[in-house]
Parts: C-alpha cells; sequence; structure tokens
C-alpha cells in the first residue's frame, strides 16, 4: 500500500480539500486498494475540528465526496507510517521539519512542486479564496497521481 498524507497549518481547509479530492481521483482510476490517503495539521489548535464550512461547499460544487472529518495532528511516528508527506506551502514544509526532524528516506514535499508552476497554495483562511485553493490543490493532486502511478508502475 502507498500512503499519502497531506498536511497543512489547521487540517480543516487545504489537507481535507486535498484528501478527499485525491481520493476520487484514486478511486475513478482504480487504484483505491493501491493508494491510502490521509491529512493532518501541524498546530494543535484546530484538533477535533471538522471540515471548513466553504472547504465543503468547493467539494460539493465539484462532485467531490467526503466524510465525517476530525483535524489530528501530524506525529513524528507518522514519518514511518507514509510515503509521502504533502505540505501546501512553505511555512508546512518548516513545521512538518519541526516535527519529524528529518527526511533521510526523502518523502516531504511540496505539493505545487509537482507541477510545472511550481509555488505554494495560499492558505484561504487568511485569503478567503477557497475557489483558488481548490484549483491548485486539484493542479498538484492530478500531477501527484501521475508522478506515483509513474513511480510505481501502476
Ligand atoms: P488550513 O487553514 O491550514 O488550510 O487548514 C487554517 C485553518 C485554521 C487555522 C489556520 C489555518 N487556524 O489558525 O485556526
Amino acid at each position: 500500500m502507498i500512503k499519502v498524507l497531506f498536511v497543512c497549518l489547521g487540517n480543516i481547509c487545504r489537507s481535507p480539500m486535498a484528501e478527499f479530492i485525491f481520493k476520487d481521483m484514486v478511486k475513478k482510476k482504480g487504484l483505491s486498494k493501491a493508494i491510502s490517503v490521509s491529512s493532518a495539521a501541524t498546530s494543535s489548535s484546530t484538533i477535533g475540528m471538522d471540515i471548513h464550512e466553504e472547504a465543503k461547499i468547493k467539494l460539493t460544487e465539484n462532485e467531490i465526496p467526503y466524510n465525517k472529518h476530525k483535524a489530528k495532528k501530524l506525529l513524528k511516528q507518522d514519518y514511518q507510517k507514509y510515503n509521502y508527506i504533502i505540505g501546501m506551502d512553505n511555512s508546512n514544509i518548516e513545521n512538518i521539519m519541526h516535527i519529524v526532524k528529518e527526511d533521510p528516506n526523502n518523502k516531504v514535499y511540496k505539493l505545487l512542486d509537482f507541477t510545472d508552476e511550481k509555488g505554494e497554495v495560499a492558505d484561504p483562511w487568511y485569503t478567503g479564496n477557497f475557489t483558488k485553493a481548490y484549483n491548485d490543490i486539484e493542479k498538484g493532486c492530478k500531477e501527484l497521481l501521475k508522478s506515483i502511478i509513474e513511480n510505481y508502475n501502476l
């Protein structure tokens, strides 16, 4: 099983959108038995919270199914559990490294590094722009899935 963990600051806006968008893409490719997907926060302040209402609206508009969600925090031991630990912005990467300490197996990535444009998924909690966040996440997830399919010959 290839295990993918999306990470953002609060685990209520960007990383849960990424989790459910990516799950939907994986399912549509018939790869749900090969790839598992989850999400986590680097901050403790939102632990237990559900997906932000505006993120739910974006998922619904795009016909992406989602489950009841409880924000959880990234743990040091998650480094061993996952093959891909994917942050949304530079600050997420710094915070991930603070928690996991080192990345000897090159598992830590920034989502948009899989796209030609690179860059960061801006935090809609601060920008208010959930549409831009959704579109950037969708683009990143599409390229991430291509990369996993190639790397693992799926
Ligand atoms: P996210 O957005 O990292 O995309 O989930 C945030 C959600 C909540 C907070 C910050 C960012 N917060 O400070 O509560």
